[in-house]
């Protein structure tokens, strides 16, 4: 729940991570049915601390997309019912527009326009917000996403999922210049493919005797090494497409936004690359994914476009980015 649109007066997440690590990966089934068992719990979570309840509440957001759309449906529905019951506006907000607005949220200071590198496990993108409400976008992945790249990659390493923080737990033990893995540039695009198909062969490349019954890498050692060089390049990756969009912007403020954005080495990358800007990391807790983050997207889409009509469609691939 947020005051003033900026403001976190409360903020729950229910994490499935434990529902999906037994099957390696997001189970869509799954996660739709455990948003309908948990929403109406953690909605409850979220006002208790709130003097007045619902009573309190003056407009609700919700997520409209990207994502998978049982999760979306069921949140737009629960949404949609709580505001006609109450006679509230409602806003459908973007997902990666939510992403956007976390550095927004995290630093009081920060207005627009600044840069945005929006990493997650389904998007690897630069994005403007030129002011509220208006983005664009100046590249985005060809094929994986970076999040996506970390969690294939920690499954061959026969680490758990989710990949990123697996991955980001055991490459500090790694040498990371014992694989020399390819760092993929592209012109306004990001790759990811490239990099997790040569670690792919690297692993295969090691021969039958390196391998456990799994088909994974049987010495740690050589899972930290795999891991760390894995991440330096992914980090490469990343940190070299910022810094072409930063120039090619002029940008005197960049963020870097989404899951992949509390990854340690990164934050670390990007501060040392672009010493001279401003730079805006948000908090762990507001780069993976939150409610507060679309609460503070929807509260600027409501100030410059007004509510949405209830009974508005998802959409699972919606591309909008404020
Ligand atoms: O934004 P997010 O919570 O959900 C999506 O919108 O996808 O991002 C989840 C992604 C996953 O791929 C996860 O492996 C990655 O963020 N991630 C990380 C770290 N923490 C989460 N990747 C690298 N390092 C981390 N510490
Ligand atoms: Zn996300």
């Amino acid at each position: 729940m947020l005051a003033d649109g900026r403001e976190i007066r409360s903020s729950v997440v229910s994490s499935q991570i434990a529902l999906h690590a037994v099957h390696g990966g997001v189970v869509p089934e799954l996660a739709a049915r455990a948003h309908l068992e948990g929403l109406a719990t953690v909605v409850d979570a979220a006002l208790a601390p709130v003097p007045g309840g619902w009573d309190a509440i003056d407009a609700i957001a919700v997520t409209r997309g990207p994502g998978l759309a049982g999760c979306l449906i069921v949140g737009t529905m629960y949404a949609t019912g709580a505001a006609i019951a109450r006679g509230l506006p409602i806003v459908g907000v973007s997902h990666l527009a939510g992403h956007v607005y976390s550095a927004w949220l995290a630093d009081p200071d920060l207005e627009p326009p600044y840069l945005a590198l929006l990493v997650s496990g389904g998007h690897t993108e630069c994005v403007v917000l030129r002011e509220h409400g208006v983005a664009e976008r100046l590249a985005a992945t060809r094929d994986d996403a970076a999040g996506e790249a970390f969690d294939k990659v920690a499954r061959l390493l026969g680490l758990e999922y989710p990949g990123g923080p697996a991955i980001q737990r055991v490459a500090p033990s790694g040498d990371p210049r014992r694989f020399p893995l390819p760092r993929t540039r592209l012109k306004g695009a990001f790759s990811f493919s490239g990099l997790k198909t040569a670690v792919r062969y690297l692993v295969r490349d090691l021969g039958p005797a390196a391998l456990d019954e799994n088909g994974v890498p049987a010495d740690p050692q050589v899972v930290a090494d795999l891991a760390a060089s894995f991440q330096v390049a992914a980090v490469d990756q990343l940190v070299a497409g910022l810094e072409v969009a930063a120039d090619r912007t002029g940008a005197t403020t960049v963020a870097v936004v989404g899951g992949v954005a509390a990854n340690r080495a990164l934050r670390d990358a990007v501060g040392a690359r672009f010493r001279g800007l401003r730079v805006v990391i948000p908090p762990f807790d507001l780069c993976t994914d939150n409610a507060a983050m679309i609460a503070a997207a929807g509260w600027q889409r409501l100030r410059v476009h007004g509510p949405d009509a209830p009974g508005f469609d998802v959409d699972p691939s919606l591309a909008e980015c404020a």
